[in-house]
């Protein structure tokens, strides 16, 4: 039995769909309900209350877990005392070039090392499906408005994400590898707008934000360090924040998906 947390995020959801599909027992968690495919058992649990995980880790051998709560110990020894032996990790990129700004993942990711757990980390930069927060603007006025408009990034999709995911949990040697997930080249939100654009058939606006409308959005919906963490890396990424990662290619033996692709697959969102 293979635990998927996040199993109605965009990550989790398509892990699940991709392990039941090859035929493996799967348990997807999430504290709201998740449409998922027949045959998999669905386990309402919090994070954030890890006695809640009980009965979702009991007989289960491997999990799959995201930063969410705020105890990370607490989560693996109830992995632990359910049986699992092996943990993949979807940490962020930011908890290792940044990682006082992201030390949620950071934290998660130490407590992972120190498990006793077999264990793999995915750290993953910006997703491409972060552009679902342009969908409503775009829908009503053919507009995106964002901030460093010319700044590229390798923005990776979530079923890439997913699909070494899968890989990862039903093969051997994956142990102890932290990987870096990118897209296959750096794009910039000017670019991205006109990639949707494209798939639209019609042409998308793009209105350049100053860095403080940025960060004023952002806080709505961010914590304070995330959003200046997050502000940094789409402003002035560093090197390593840029960099076109191997990991995706080697572990799939395809390209990462690129950002037209995700914008083709999803432009019923933007119509
Ligand atoms: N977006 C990016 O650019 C980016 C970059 C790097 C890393 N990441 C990381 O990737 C992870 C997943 O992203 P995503 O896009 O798949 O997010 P998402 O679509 O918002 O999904 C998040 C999932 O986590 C579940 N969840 C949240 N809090 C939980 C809790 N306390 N207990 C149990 N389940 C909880 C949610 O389900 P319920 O609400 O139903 O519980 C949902 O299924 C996040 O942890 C994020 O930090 C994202």
């Amino acid at each position: 039995m293979i635990v998927v947390t996040g199993a109605t995020g965009k990550v989790g959801h398509e892990l699940v769909r991709l392990l039941s599909e090859a035929e493996e027992q799967v348990t997807g968690l999430s504290r709201q309900p998740a449409p998922l495919p027949e045959g998999v058992r669905h386990s309402p649990a919090d994070l954030a209350e890890p006695a809640s995980l009980k009965e979702a880790f009991e007989g289960a051998e491997a999990l799959f877990l995201l930063v969410a709560g705020e105890d990370p110990r607490a989560i693996l020894d109830m992995a632990k005392a359910g049986g699992i032996r092996r943990v993949v990790l979807l940490s962020s990129q930011g908890a290792g070039t940044r990682p006082q700004a992201y030390r949620h993942a950071a934290a998660f990711e130490d407590a992972v090392r120190g498990s006793g757990l077999d264990w793999t980390i995915l750290r993953p930069g910006g997703f491409t499906s972060n552009a679902f927060a342009w969908a409503e603007q775009i829908r009503a006025d053919r507009t995106v408005a964002a901030p460093f408009g010319d700044v590229g990034l390798p923005t990776i999709d979530p079923a890439d994400i997913a699909e070494v995911a899968a890989v990862i949990l039903r093969e051997a040697g994956h142990a102890g590898r932290t990987y870096e997930l990118t897209g296959p080249g750096p794009v910039t939100p000017r670019e991205r707008a006109a990639m949707i654009g494209e798939a639209l058939g019609a042409a998308v606006r793009f209105v350049e934000q100053t860095r403080e409308e940025a960060r004023t959005q952002m806080l709505q919906f961010m914590p304070e360090p995330i959003a200046e963490g997050t502000l940094a890396i789409l402003g002035e990424p560093t090197a390593a924040e840029q960099k076109v990662s191997p990991d995706v290619q080697r572990i799939l033996g395809r390209a990462p998906r690129t950002f037209a692709d995700w914008a083709a697959r999803n432009i019923a969102a933007f119509r």
